[in-house]
């Protein structure tokens, strides 16, 4: 499903959940920022008919292109999109999570006004840390340029405060790469 190209962040989320994730079975999937709905996509085919994706978005645009691409795509509906801020995720959990991928920034051809915020992006990692099964994961992409890494450095500083005991917190980022290569954070449960 993901094309193995390292060099593209969101590739190399997808790349590490299909690996981590397929087979197996009622999984709980969130795509805290749904956007044009690729990352849902992807998340839907593997959690399959049997798992079970929210995505939430703030904009109507995103919702309904969102919704398009997965009615367009998926013959079975194991998913609910949800018109809301991620900073409210804590008000539609039902059960515990396996994994959760937060794409930041803004929705690509459109208002780059309309874009996550640090406050917002930490309230609800904040939240899905206590909602998280035991191996379960959050991934997040940052990118640099639209804020000169305001918020990544404002996740950097939330993340680092986390208990080692209890997460796991990896950040990585694209070394050689010009012009404001974006970083990857993980976050797993460990106990
Ligand atoms: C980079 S785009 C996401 C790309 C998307 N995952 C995809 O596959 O196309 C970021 C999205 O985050 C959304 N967003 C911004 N603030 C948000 C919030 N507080 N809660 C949920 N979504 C938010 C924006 O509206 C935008 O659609």
């Amino acid at each position: 499903m993901s094309n193995n190209e390292f060099g593209k962040i969101v590739d190399f989320i997808h790349f590490l959940i299909e690996n981590t994730y397929k087979q197996k079975k009622n999984l709980n999937f969130i795509d805290c920022t749904a956007g044009n709905g690729y990352d849902t996509l992807f998340l839907c085919k593997i959690a399959g008919i049997d798992g079970n994706v929210l995505a939430f978005d703030v904009q109507r645009q995103a919702i309904d292109r969102t919704k398009k691409l997965l009615s367009d795509n998926l013959t079975y509906v194991n998913y609910r999109i949800i018109n809301d801020s991620h900073g409210n995720i804590d008000r539609y959990i039902k059960d515990d999570i396996d994994c959760a991928i937060f794409n930041l920034g803004y929705l690509p051809y459109s208002d780059k006004s309309l874009k996550t915020e640090p406050h917002t992006t930490i309230k609800s990692i904040s939240k899905l840390i206590t909602r998280l099964k035991i191996g379960g994961k959050i991934f997040i992409a940052t990118y640099i340029k639209h804020d000169n890494g305001y918020e990544k450095k404002e996740i950097f500083e939330y993340l680092e405060t986390l208990n080692n005991k209890e997460f796991n917190v990896i950040n990585m980022k694209i070394l050689n790469k010009n012009n404001y290569p974006p970083e990857i954070f993980i976050v797993e449960k460990n106990a």
